[in-house]
């Protein structure tokens, strides 16, 4: 078995520094979490949810999955929405992807054999939707960072377009969806929220 001590040791070392940063802190989360932002990223280790905008526990809500992908039929997607809207009252969602993502890129090429393949299916469909775009760029890295961002906008739309956000939205609570982008070359953000209505009107891109 492996030997995860040094994890277990470097967690001891972390909890007393915030601690003693903020004396309290972890004795103010325990009766309650209020985050403030819904996260939907990419599971992706170099992409943090908190780390990335500078965050500490408690501030965020998170779910991830491969490729940042808000499924109609994924209960998982759908219960954490509602969870974070419904009863955290987070009016913020932010869609994060980021270039250089593995699941964009794999589901510009060849299918293969794996279980992923069937999740990525999404990701082709939106590839398909927007082949005449795509074929036009060239360089097949830009044509991957192109897709990323397209999935982000579409995602974005999903959920905007989920029954418990259009429910909130008609209860006359403001649900604000962002799309962002991370690129793990310089650890940097982009809000890529004006492709969403292109995307949301079925516009070229
Ligand atoms: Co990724």
């Amino acid at each position: 078995m492996t030997d995860l001590s040094h994890l277990l040791q470097q967690n001891r070392e972390w909890a007393a520094r915030m601690e003693a940063e903020r004396p309290g802190f972890f004795r103010m989360l325990r009766s309650q979490q209020r985050p403030r932002y819904l996260w939907i990223g990419c599971s992706d280790s170099r992409v943090p949810a908190n780390e990335i905008i500078g965050l500490p526990p408690g501030e965020v809500f998170v779910h991830r999955n491969v490729a940042n992908l808000v499924v109609h039929s994924d209960l998982n997607a759908i219960s954490t929405i509602e969870f974070a809207t419904r009863v955290l009252g987070v009016t913020d969602i932010i869609v994060c992807g980021h270039y250089g993502c593995g699941g964009i890129k794999a589901a510009l090429e060849p299918v293969q054999d794996r279980i992923v393949d069937h999740w990525l299916r999404h990701v082709r469909d939106i590839a398909k939707f927007y082949r005449e775009e795509l074929e036009e760029i060239e360089d097949p890295a830009l044509r991957v960072r192109r897709l990323c961002e397209l999935n982000v906008a579409t995602q974005v739309v999903h959920v905007q377009e989920s029954p418990v956000t259009v429910e909130l939205r008609e209860k006359g609570q403001d649900i604000r969806v962002h799309g962002w982008i991370y690129d793990v070359a310089d650890g940097l953000l982009r809000d890529i929220t004006s492709l969403v209505d292109k995307v949301r009107a079925r516009e070229p891109v």
